[in-house]
């Protein structure tokens, strides 16, 4: 990744290396290294980089060829369901927005209950999160057709009774009828399932959906990354996610690369 044209960019509004460094909290070596190519730009790194270069965080990660496809491209349909770990959905809205990718939002009712139980968001700032918001019922809504395309679904987190109506074709709400659709269309369904233990009517249903072709992802913790806060954990699940669509999350950690290794030693 090269990002030389940075420099030019300091340049023409008068900032220095020296900006980018304080506004990630690192020394300018480590600005170098990004600017070289040789240390991987994070998402939150491209943040606060954007902010001094005066520019949209797209315009920072399409430039360091992170983005490839115009914004308008990608559409992304995401489901909020009332199981633990609501911030999961929360921040795969941040990320998608920070990706370019267009969201189309819905929550269920449980799924407000765990907002305000876990979170201090109300629902119309999580809605303003997303590209376009809709209500459960409104089964009328674009997500509820086929002939809306989108690149897939992902429900983060996915309580049971979400999976359960997804793989019975119950689908009483949008969020289920969105995941329905998502599925008879092949196209990609990701489910962050979030409840243990799991008995076996459970197992049966998420078999069902794995047969269906939905991909179940619970949001497992991974060690070998060495995260240092729960952010880093809950970020490292949705770029294992956002794999499944070919989407890259800028300097997320993976196994046998440079970045993983460093922080092994
Ligand atoms: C704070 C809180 C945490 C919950 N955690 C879970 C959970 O982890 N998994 C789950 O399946 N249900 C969980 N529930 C129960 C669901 O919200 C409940 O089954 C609800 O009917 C799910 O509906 P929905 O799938 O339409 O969102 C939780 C409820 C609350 C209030």
């Amino acid at each position: 990744m090269n990002l030389m044209w940075i420099k030019d960019r300091l340049k023409e509004i008068g900032a220095t290396q020296g900006h980018l460094a304080t506004a990630i909290g690192r020394d300018q070596a480590v600005v170098s290294r990004i600017l070289q190519g040789k240390q991987a730009l994070s998402l939150e790194w491209a943040d606060a980089f954007a902010e001094v270069l005066q520019m949209p965080v797209q315009e920072v990660l399409r430039r360091a060829g992170v983005l490839k496809t115009p914004s308008s491209a990608q559409r992304m349909i995401v489901g909020i369901s009332g199981a633990t770990g609501v911030v999961f959905g929360v921040r795969l809205l941040e990320i998608l927005r920070d990706l370019g990718v267009e969201t189309h939002l819905v929550i269920t009712r449980p799924g407000a209950v765990t907002l305000a139980q876990e979170t201090d968001y109300r629902v119309a700032e999580v809605a303003a999160m997303a590209d376009r918001h809709y209500r459960v019922g409104d089964i009328a809504a674009p997500i509820a057709s086929g002939s809306f395309r989108t690149m897939g679904m992902i429900v983060a987190p996915c309580s049971v009774r979400t999976f359960s109506e997804i793989a019975t074709g119950v689908t009483s709400n949008l969020l289920t009828r969105a995941a329905d659709v998502t599925l008879k269309e092949g196209r990609k369904l990701v489910l962050m399932v979030r409840e243990t233990p799991l008995h076996s009517g459970h197992l049966r249903n998420l078999l069902q959906l794995a047969e269906m072709g939905a991909v179940i992802a619970p949001p497992m913790q991974t060690f070998y990354t060495r995260p240092s806060s729960l952010d880093d954990m809950i970020v490292h699940s949705l770029g294992r996610v956002l794999d499944l669509f070919d989407l890259e999350l800028p300097g997320l950690p993976r196994w046998g690369e440079d970045s993983v290794r460093a922080m092994q030693t």
